[in-house]
């Protein structure tokens, strides 16, 4: 698993979370370094996200994410600098693995819709990178 800026949207992958079923409602347990390939430090979700909205718009210089539709569904449209690659969550079993300095917006909010997040590391504004011309400069080093 690449980690360093040299990432590419192909790193990007969807992992089938665990599912324990059952008739009055299902469970999905998720354990850092074992479902996922790191440990989880934060979580955060976004929600209550208006029609037509796009959240994301930056990149990570470090930290590695799970991104799960914990109701509803959106889309990611990931970015590496060169190779663009748009994936759709819809189930709260699937989630999209993010390695760092990957270019992401999310888009195409159901109504209701909630966006689970596990992070790598606790929030640090400095891990951002906001705007994608820099973005693009760091990515062609
Ligand atoms: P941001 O990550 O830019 O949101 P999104 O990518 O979903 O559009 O965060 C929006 C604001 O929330 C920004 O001012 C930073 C703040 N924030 C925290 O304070 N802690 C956090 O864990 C996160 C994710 C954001």
């Amino acid at each position: 698993m690449k980690r360093n800026g040299l990432t590419t949207v192909y790193d990007c992958s969807v992992i089938e979370l665990p599912r324990i079923e059952n008739p009055a409602g299902n469970i999905t347990p998720v354990h850092g370094n074992i479902n996922i390939p790191f440990e989880i430090a934060r979580i955060y979700y976004l929600y209550d996200i208006p029609g037509g909205e796009t959240r994301g718009g930056h990149a990570h210089k470090e930290l590695l994410q799970l991104i799960v539709a914990a109701s509803g569904s959106f889309d990611v449209l990931l970015d590496d600098g060169i190779n663009k690659r748009t994936v759709s969550l819809n189930r709260p079993y699937y989630g999209l693995y993010m390695p760092n300095m990957i270019w992401r917006e999310l888009l195409n909010f159901s109504s209701g819709g909630i966006c689970l997040v596990l992070a790598s590391l606790k929030y640090e504004a400095n891990d951002y990178i906001r705007d994608y011309n820099n973005f693009k400069q760091i990515k062609k080093r």
